[in-house]
């Protein structure tokens, strides 16, 4: 997704909103560019390039972007949805006479209408892109004021836009406005920074305004002021980041998908802290505790999410069934906002998205709201949309995640509906015997993770058999089904070999005519109850040339007689497999990438935050 990064004050402006561009790296993009407003010559300063932001780094240096005397600055990372990948559609846009200049994340779904109802007056555009028609409309209403600018024309905008504007005739001044696009306020000593998330504000200040949807900000070098879209003024709430800005950087790991990885024993126990008492077997779960009469006596679930966050989902359904006793369907969010879902007498809702940003998800919600449910929110970015349009919810406290393709988040996710299943469950039939019981295992999982990463150097050896593969399938059972999707996710979408994930049983009506030596398939095989079915399974795929990556629980000695390569995990209660069995995959999946030579942290064509539909 596109980054944003708007800075007012007296530090060095290119190089913050520079640092700025860097933080937000991670969201994925394909050009960027900065502009500002030169002091000296009151002109709109502006650089921008396709490809990677030291590119743009390097040109600045040349052009000698860095020695402009300037207090305002806009940047911004784009991810394209409207126009080709080329400088001219890149951000910042400006007017022909380089008075305005505006950076912009999200998608203007009527900008055809007002690109053609500007040309009729005579505005000839230069490039392909909704931004251009949105910088085009604050100009159509821009006399002297240009926050009554922007007001104007937002009046007139169908759409999802997360923006800031600047201009060389209010050179002391930038306004931001959001919708459906995140965009968020950093409160410095003596200056402000607007962006897209904290990350780029961070470096300046840990105070910070999340903008509202319909929010539009005024900020000059003195003070801010933020009014609703029918201009009434919001007192908003001040926010302190709660975390350092290392949990940032990749400390001693040389990317941050390998840091987050290893980070994942320990997401367990943030995610758990204060709210799981393992000896006593009691939750304290106080973001939910506002709708805990509904708890009691909801009789449907439904969990929403896409990608990695609908896999969890997809656990999460066994956990509330089995512990909870409760019905509960999963959906995919962008099948739900328009299937017209049927949403029952106290039906509880809940949305899973790690970056609370996923548009497809916002509109499950909406919809879901819309028909009556009440909704709760898994995310793991304080303050994001998801977080503040749903009626309660629960944070992951798993720290930002950078790499794109999802692993902490993933466990901390399950960590939640784990706590949330037994947290109903005992509302209902679920015993303090049983809840003692899974609090013991559960406490253990941390160090069993542990173990399983210690195999890191076999399972990247593994990796390097199959990655001369074009394709791969995932097999499991029950609740490692979902492990399985998650494993074939996480391998495809960073080392780009096709790979899909099946429940196992499905093999034979379909997926087995695949099968031959060129097909790698990847086994969950744990010792559970389905155990002998799945080993009928790997003997099917052996009986045609297939080779087979089993992971089984540590002990089991005769499964080598069945696969060509088995990685151990420790052995745990059925239900908690899950966050065992995940592992080797999601270390699978980084090696065949890195091994190909590919970036793990940004995989092509994907963003960390799909705030597009
Ligand atoms: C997971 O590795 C992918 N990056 C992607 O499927 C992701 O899970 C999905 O886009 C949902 O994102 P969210 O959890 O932030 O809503």
């Amino acid at each position: 997704m596109c980054g944003i990064v708007g800075y007012i004050g007296e530090k060095n402006v290119v190089d913050i909103l520079l640092q700025g561009l860097y933080k937000l790296e991670y969201r994925g993009y394909d050009s960027a560019g900065i502009a500002v407003i030169d002091k000296d010559s009151n002109e709109l300063k502006i650089i921008k390039k396709v490809g990677k932001i030291r590119n743009l780094e390097s040109s600045m240096k040349e052009d000698g972007f860095f020695n402009i005397n300037t207090e305002i600055g806009i940047a911004h990372t784009r991810w394209a949805t409207h126009g080709e990948v080329n400088e001219v559609n890149a951000h910042p846009h400006y007017d022909e006479d380089k008075t305005l200049a505006i950076v912009h994340n999200g998608i203007i779904e009527n900008y055809n209408v007002i690109k053609k109802w500007l040309e009729e007056k005579g505005v000839k555009f230069k490039t392909e892109t909704d931004t251009e028609v949105l910088l085009y409309l604050i100009k159509y209403y821009y006399k002297d004021d240009l926050k009554q600018a922007v007001l104007s024309a937002l009046k007139h905008v169908i759409g999802a836009y997360g923006i800031v504007v600047i201009s060389k005739k209010e050179p002391g001044k930038m306004i931001g406005a959001r919708n459906g696009s995140p965009l968020v306020f950093g409160i410095g000593k003596d200056d402000f920074v607007l962006a897209s998330d904290v990350s780029a504000i961070k470096p300046v200040t840990d105070n910070v305004i999340y903008l509202e949807d319909g929010h539009i900000i005024e900020v000059t070098k003195e003070n801010y002021k933020i009014l609703t879209l029918e201009e009434r003024e919001v007192n908003a709430k001040v926010h302190t980041i709660d975390w350092e800005l290392e949990s940032w950087e990749k400390g001693n790991f040389p990317t941050y998908m390998e840091k987050e990885i290893h980070e994942q024993p320990n997401t367990i126990i943030n995610t758990t802290r204060g709210r799981w008492f393992f000896e006593k077997g009691e939750l304290k779960l106080g973001g939910i505790e506002p709708v805990r009469d509904l708890l009691k006596k909801t009789k449907k679930i439904t969990i929403l999410g896409c990608g990695t966050s609908w896999h969890a989902a997809l656990i999460g359904k066994y956990w509330f069934e089995y512990y909870a006793d409760i019905s509960t369907e999963v959906d995919y969010a962008a099948e739900f906002r328009y299937r017209n879902p049927i949403i029952l007498e106290d039906q509880i809702v809940i949305a899973i998205s790690q970056s609370g940003e996923t548009a497809d998800t916002i509109g499950a919600i909406r919809e879901a709201k819309i028909k009556g449910a009440t909704v709760l929110g898994i995310t793991n970015v304080v303050g994001s949309t998801i977080a503040r349009e749903t009626d309660a919810g629960i944070y992951l406290h798993a720290g930002p995640e950078i790499g794109v393709a999802s692993t902490k988040a993933f466990i901390g996710q399950l960590t939640v509906l784990l706590m949330m299943a037994i947290y109903m469950g005992r509302m209902r039939r679920l015993s303090i015997e049983d809840t003692l019981r899974v609090s013991e295992e559960f406490k253990k999982i941390p160090d069993k993770i542990e173990k399983i990463l210690k195999q890191k150097d076999y399972i990247r050896e593994i990796a390097g058999k199959i990655i001369k593969y074009n394709n791969a399938l995932y097999l499991g059972r029950g609740v490692n089904y979902p492990v399985a999707l998650e494993g074939a996710l996480k391998f495809k979408e960073i080392s780009y070999i096709h790979a899909e994930g099946y429940p196992a049983a499905e093999m034979k009506h379909g997926p087995i005519a695949l099968i031959d030596e060129n097909m790698p398939t990847i086994v969950i095989a744990t010792k559970d109850f389905l155990y002998d079915k799945i080993i009928s399974n790997i003997k099917e795929v052996k009986a045609r040339k297939g080779q087979v990556i089993a992971i089984a629980t540590e002990d089991d000695e005769a499964i080598k007689s069945h696969a060509d390569y088995v990685i151990y995990i420790p052995d745990t209660i059925d239900m908690l497999t899950p966050f065992l069995s995940v592992i080797p995959l999601q270390l699978l999946a980084y090696y065949a990438a890195t091994l190909k030579g590919y970036d793990v942290d940004k995989p092509r064509n994907l963003a960390k935050s799909v705030t597009v539909e």
